[in-house]
This record gives C-alpha cells, structure tokens and sequence, in this order.
C-alpha cells in the first residue's frame, strides 16, 4: 500500500480498530498499534517475539496534548522538544496515570516522540483526530535489523493479510535509517539528562542545546531493549576489521576457502575479488542511510562472515558505531575460528 491519503485514512481506522500497521518514519519503519489499547500493543510484542517487559515507543502529532502521556514536562523537554520536534528525537518522561502498563513495560517513564516523516505526519493527524498515540519499535523482529524499506518490513511480517499486520504504509527509504536518540529525562535533579541510545541526532547538538552535558546510563536507567548488548544482528556473523587490516583478514579467509562478504567505506579499502563488497559513503549520515539496507543485502550473500570496515572512532559517527558494535557483539570468536 502506498502513503497516498486514502491509505493513510484507512490505515488510522485500522489502527482505531486495534489493528497493527506497519509506518514509515524518518529513522527506520515502526510497527504500530494504538497506544490506548494494551491489547493492540500485546499484539505488537507477539509479533516482534519481544518480552512483554521493554517498553515502547508513543508516537505522537506535532500539536497532540503531552500530557495525556507525561505526568511532567521539565523545561529542558520544551527545550529540546521545541529544537529537534518533529525529528529523530525521543524523550524518556514520567508517565501519566492512565498508560497501559504494555506500553511503559511495567515503569514508571514513558517515551515520546514525533516522527517528522510526511507519512507518519499525517497518519498520527488523522488517527483519533489527532490526540491519540501510536505505540511503535522497529518493525523488525527481537533482535534483528531494523527495517529501513516497506519491502524489509514485508520480508520480516509476510504481506499484508498474510501475517500480523493489517497494512504496511509505504513512505521510502528511511532518509535517517538508524533509530532516534534517546535522552532520558526523569532523573534531572540526580543525574542530569541521560544518553540511552546515540542515533540520528548527535549528543553534541543535544548538549549545545541543553547548554549542559548528557550523563551515560547507570544501571539505574530505564530497561532500553536497544542497549542489550546483542542487538540489531544479521543472522550471518559480523567482524569488525580496522581499514589498515581488512585486505589481509579478507585475503587469510579466503585462503581458508571462507565466503567473506565486505562492507567497506574508505578509499584505502580492498577491491577484493574473493569477497562480495559493498561499498557505504563515507560520511556519517549517509553511512547511517545505507547501513541497515547493506546489512541485509549482505545477509542474503549466504556468506560466511560479514567483514565491516571499522568507521571513524569520531563523536559524528557514534550512532553507527553502536549500531556496528551490538551487531558484532554475537560474533565475537568467529572470525578466529573461521581463519583457524
Ligand atoms: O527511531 C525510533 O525510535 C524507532 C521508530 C519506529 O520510531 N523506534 C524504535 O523502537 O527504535 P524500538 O522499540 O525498537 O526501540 C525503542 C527503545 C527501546 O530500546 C525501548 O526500551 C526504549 O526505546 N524505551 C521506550 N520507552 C521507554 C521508557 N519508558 N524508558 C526507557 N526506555 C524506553
Ligand atoms: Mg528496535
């Protein structure tokens, strides 16, 4: 289904009626349900084969009424709410009264964004008129690849009617393609603002904002699925290989007769004939826009390794390098293993 009005009209009735949509946003495509329905969001948690304990995310309009969903708004969520909404930004707030406990995963916080996609837009106005929520993670199942495409979503779900979902909107390529930032604000008088998750806006421009730094997690901070340390993971193993070492890793493989698929980003990369090779830009955010796609499609070589070219250790590319880091984190030995 395309995001023409008449899919987006019918997509908010759907969703009215308990039923799951899959939604394009600006970071990666999101599975929704209405966040007033714990049995819609029940559904979404069956679907994703998620624990039932990690909370979701509210999608909200631009002018919807917060604090339906936030039992307080501190300043520095008008601040950054008034910087970065709509956008790649998501906001970890106390909870209002009335939450269904399926959404906030049992907390006390609730998180809040508003996705600044055309689609999502104009799907979260015509949905209850506007001041309703749409629960929605990454359409993905636990564990695995977001979802950048209206194809990847179907790859995962199966069609519409064939599977869980109702409808899938289809919005294009995610512009952004790694999953909104996440600052946690109910710990302000103790902690200050907290980094859950770096993403599509950088802790830098939060800060500059703020006119104060973020804190890093503790182990008091709010469960987020996404710091699991195995997260984000193609079924085919990921290493991580620093530009200066990938020709040889990649050549050591393939003497052992290994299937190394390559992703690279540098000039000084390797244009190795034994390995399939992709190659991303060589600029954050048009790595970022790549990075999800590349993953799958080199998960489809049916190679052995997936060999990803280290990106810059600096602070612009810390969205992709965590991102990276959870998707080797499962693969930690196979690529001594597979050179033994
Ligand atoms: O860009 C995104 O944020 C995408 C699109 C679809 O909006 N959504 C997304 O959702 O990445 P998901 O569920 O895959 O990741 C959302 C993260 C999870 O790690 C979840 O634990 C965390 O947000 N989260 C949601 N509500 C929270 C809360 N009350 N406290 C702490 N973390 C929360
Ligand atoms: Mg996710």
């Amino acid at each position: 289904m395309m995001g023409d009005l008449n899919a987006i009209r019918a997509a908010a009735r759907l969703l009215e009626a308990g039923q799951l949509v899959a939604i394009p946003t600006e970071t990666v495509y999101g599975l929704a349900a209405d966040a007033g329905n714990p049995e819609a969001v029940a559904a979404i948690f069956a679907a994703k084969g998620r624990p039932s304990n990690h909370p979701v995310i509210v999608h909200v309009a631009r002018d919807a009424d917060l604090s339906r969903w936030a039992s307080d708004i501190p300043a520095e969520a008008r601040t950054l709410i008034d910087a970065f909404w709509p956008g790649p930004l998501t906001l970890i707030l106390a909870r209002a009264g009335h939450v269904p406990a399926a959404v906030t995963g049992g907390q006390d916080s609730v998180g809040l964004r508003c996705p600044s996609h055309p689609v999502a837009q104009a799907l979260l106005k015509e949905f209850r008129g506007g001041q309703g929520g749409l629960a929605a993670p990454s359409a993905n199942r636990f564990g695995r690849v977001s979802p950048t495409t209206a194809q990847h979503v179907i790859d995962e779900f199966g069609a519409p009617g064939e599977g869980p979902l109702a409808a899938v909107l289809d919005g294009g390529q995610s512009d952004i393609g790694i999953e909104s930032t996440i600052v946690d604000l109910t710990r302000l008088a103790t902690r200050g603002p907290v980094l859950l998750r770096p993403g599509g806006i950088s802790a830098a421009q939060i800060e500059q904002v703020l006119g104060r730094a973020l804190a890093a997690p503790d182990m008091a901070a709010p469960r987020v699925s996404g710091s699991l340390d195995a997260h984000y993971a193609p079924r085919t193993p990921v290493a991580l290989a620093g530009s200066g070492e990938l020709a040889s890793v990649a050549n050591r493989l393939a003497q052992k007769g290994r299937r190394a698929a390559l992703m690279v980003w540098s000039d000084s990369a390797p244009a190795s004939s034994a390995a399939q090779t992709l190659r991303l830009p060589a600029d954050p955010e048009g790595y970022a826009h790549a990075l999800y796609a590349g993953l799958r499609a080199m998960d489809a070589q049916g190679a052995d390794l997936i060999l990803v070219e280290q990106p810059p250790g600096a602070l612009a590319w810390q969205g992709v390098n965590d991102r990276l880091r959870r998707a080797a984190f499962d693969s930690s030995g196979v690529l001594a293993q597979l050179l033994a």
